[in-house]
């Protein structure tokens, strides 16, 4: 690592929730990291700290002009009662990407792996071992800088957050959701920010999930933005289907966020004997498969949720009913491969984790 880190550890401990409490992103550790960036002295001052508000000038870039971006990773308790990070330096690289795309500086892959593994070591106390459990992991930059001009901030704040966390949806995490499929609200443009993690495309995402809930649903799935014709993402998820014995995911592009578990399962899929495509899946084509009884699956997949079952998409008046309310073979299958090299009891293929 380039950057050397000093340590001030907490004199005032939380104490852990139990294993059995955990829902998602509802509790935090006792530190936190935190990094400065300047056009001066570039990286600097690495710190793992006691966890506290922010001390923001109300002037700062990032409250005007939302010059803010986020990853999300997690860290799982290993059976040796060691942790392993899953796919860290694909994180890192994701995160180099969206920052240059809202022109901001990034951490070098090894410095952002070093200093994340650093941190998750401090807080070990607080990484649940229960299954569907872990550790949360919630990278971030912001623009600092007092100033009231719209262009690139000369200071950034990169930082960690932990959180212990249970199942995304709360409960079962393979209970199937139901996914109001948004005609009128957009999350991403061709060109725009979608395939980043910005927090601006989760700010253009809260309409509708505020109706589709209100509507009973757990989940938007958006439509390209230009004819809304073609599936691209679930809320905060990318979306897989079944048709026969294919596996279609739409083809990334950038209104799509480029997702590890995505990756993971593109990877993972051929193991189950599946074909996968990359490619535009129309709505048209789903009804017609719907018809001809071909759709035998739907599923999500991210980060937080890892692999969720879909069992109703409803364009309106119009529903699509999936596999009759039980997750599909294929999300079950996937889920528990995932989850067994995350949790080191299945063989890690790819040597995508990461002992911390
Ligand atoms: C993740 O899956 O890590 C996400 O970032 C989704 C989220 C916004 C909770």
């Amino acid at each position: 690592m380039t950057l050397s880190i000093r340590t001030k550890k907490t004199e005032t401990p939380k104490k852990r929730p139990p294993d059995s409490e955990l829902s998602f992103g509802k509790y935090f550790t006792d530190h936190m990291l935190s990094v400065d960036w300047s056009v001066e002295q570039a990286w600097h001052d690495a710190r793992l700290q006691p966890y506290e508000a922010l001390a923001l000038d109300p002037a700062a870039c990032v409250l005007h002009y939302g010059q803010a971006m986020f990853e999300g990773l997690k860290a799982y308790r290993q059976p040796n009662g060691g942790v392993a990070l899953f796919r860290p330096d694909a994180h890192a690289r994701r995160m180099q990407q969206g920052a240059a795309r809202l022109c901001m500086p990034a951490l070098e892959e090894a410095d952002f792996v070093a200093l994340v593994r650093e941190f998750v070591k401090l807080e070990d106390s607080w990484i649940p071992s229960s299954p569907g459990t872990a550790l949360y992991l919630r990278p971030t930059i912001i623009a600092t800088e007092a100033f009231l001009g719209v262009r690139p901030s000369n200071h950034y704040l990169f930082f960690v957050i932990a959180s212990p966390v249970g199942s995304y949806y709360g409960g079962d995490s393979l209970k199937p959701v139901r996914i109001w499929v948004e005609r009128d609200h957009v999350r991403a443009a061709r060109g725009g920010l979608g395939a980043t993690k910005a927090g601006a495309n989760y700010a253009a995402s809260l309409l509708a999930a505020v109706n589709a809930k209100k509507a009973g649903y757990d989940q938007v799935l958006w439509m390209d933005a230009k004819e809304h014709a073609f599936v691209e993402e679930v809320g905060t998820m990318n979306l897989f289907v079944v048709i026969g014995d294919k596996l279609i995911t739409p083809a990334l592009s950038d209104s799509i966020l480029s997702g590890v578990t995505r990756d993971s399962i593109i990877k993972l899929a051929p193991e189950f004997g599946v074909q996968v495509e990359e490619r535009a899946i129309s709505t048209a084509e789903l009804f017609e498969a719907s018809e001809k009884g071909t759709l035998r699956e739907v599923f999500g997949s991210g980060t937080a949720a890892v692999v969720s079952p879909v069992a109703e998409l409803a364009f309106g008046d119009r529903k699509l009913e999936i596999g009759g309310g039980k997750p599909g073979e294929l999300a079950l299958g996937l889920y528990d491969r995932i989850s067994k090299i995350q949790r080191g009891l299945g063989p890690d293929t790819f040597g995508w984790l990461s002992p911390v």
